[in-house]
């Protein structure tokens, strides 16, 4: 059965994609080794299959090679060319020289330079959704706008897609020029948005809310003890939630999740991601997973019937929680570059 489908804003909204997208990072980002292409197509095409249409990568997403989550698209859709116009990609980049991130650049060489690249390593697949990850804080906002209205003309990528901007800034950008899509973290942890006016001025300027990590960077997967749960903080040490005491803590909160979709006999993915999706109409969550079971867990999600009882009462321990996680988002060096 494939999923509901959404649409996204600006000029993107008469587009159709799944209501429920898949992010990509893990494939390419922390993934050591690599998977096999053919374990990973065969994730992807599981995907497209079930309707999961819109596919978050980004110029960065690698480790030894920035490109590399580029280019495992590119041959993705070189080996399965049937594919290519049922998926829309976004694209986050605006890093100086591509893979820079220590360096916001949208001038238009940077960004006309890194287009030009992500573009040979996708072949004839056309980078659907395109922005910087990060606000340039070097220049004006308008003039990145206008930089990216420019490129967009030009026929180098379909919509303007921006990340972890402020409500302010999505209000100076769309009166530049139409944006489809603002990606922001969005989970039981993290929920900013409805608050920090950029959920209202979404709603308001009817731009579709790309929520990234909506299972909050996999605390809300059921899989945070044992073996499991010590992969899991060892691979984002680096990052306030997950590092010393702050893990316990966040497990433990976190499993009152679980407890509650067990009580109602659903899997913790299930029910966050379809309480997430009940939060606005253009909401469009993506879960990032590398494997095809657990992506066909978080499909489930798209098709469970939340009661206004449950929403409420997912509502009430999503606010506790997200009052009582332990450590902010990411760490002191990386939260100064979030929703400006
Ligand atoms: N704009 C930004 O600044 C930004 C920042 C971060 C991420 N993102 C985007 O958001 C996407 C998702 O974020 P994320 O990966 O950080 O967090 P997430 O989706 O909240 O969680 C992903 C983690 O949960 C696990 N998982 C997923 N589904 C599961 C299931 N059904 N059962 C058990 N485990 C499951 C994954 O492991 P397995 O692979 O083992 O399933 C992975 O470790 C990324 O791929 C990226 O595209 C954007």
């Amino acid at each position: 059965m494939t999923i509901p489908t959404r649409y996204q804003g600006g000029s993107a909204s008469h587009v159709p994609v799944g209501c429920m997208g898949l992010g990509l990072m893990r494939f390419t980002w922390t993934q050591q080794p690599l998977l096999p292409d053919k374990e990973v197509f065969a994730t992807l095409k599981t995907a497209a299959d079930h309707g999961v249409t819109y596919w978050n990568s980004a110029s960065f997403y690698g480790s030894q090679d920035p490109l590399s989550n580029i280019k495992l698209l590119g041959r993705f859709f070189a080996q399965y060319p049937e594919y290519t116009d049922k998926i829309r990609i976004g694209v986050k980049g605006g890093f100086h020289g591509i893979g820079d991130l220590s360096r916001t650049d949208c001038s238009e060489e940077n960004l006309r330079f890194e287009l030009g690249e992500i573009q040979k390593c996708l072949g004839s697949k056309k980078i659907d959704i395109y922005g910087p990850a990060r606000k340039d804080i070097s220049r004006s906002q308008e003039e990145t706008m206008q930089t990216l209205h420019k490129l967009q003309q030009e026929g180098l990528f379909c919509h303007i897609g921006l990340s972890e901007v402020s409500g302010a800034t999505v209000r100076v950008s769309h009166a530049v020029c139409p944006i489809a899509t603002v990606e922001v973290e969005y989970n039981p942890f993290t929920l900013d948005i409805e608050h920090n006016d950029v959920l209202a001025a979404c709603r308001e300027l009817d731009i579709a809310i790309v929520a990234y990590s909506p299972l909050g960077w996999g605390f809300f997967t059921g899989a945070t003890q044992g073996a499991a749960g010590e992969a899991l903080q060892k691979s984002r040490a680096m990052f306030e939630r997950f590092s010393g005491d702050n893990y316990g803590t966040n497990a433990a909160l976190a499993n009152q999740i679980a407890a509650l979709a067990s009580k109602h006999g659903y899997e913790p993915t299930e029910l966050v991601l379809a309480w997430e999706l009940q939060q606005y109409p253009k909401l469009i969550p993506i879960p990032g997973t590398t494997k095809t079971p657990n992506l066909l867990k978080n499909i489930r999600g798209a098709h469970v019937p939340l009661s206004p009882e449950l929403a409420a009462e997912f509502r009430r321990l999503a606010t506790d929680l997200s009052a009582q996680v332990a450590g902010g988002r990411y760490n002191a060096y990386l939260r100064h570059t979030l929703f400006r």
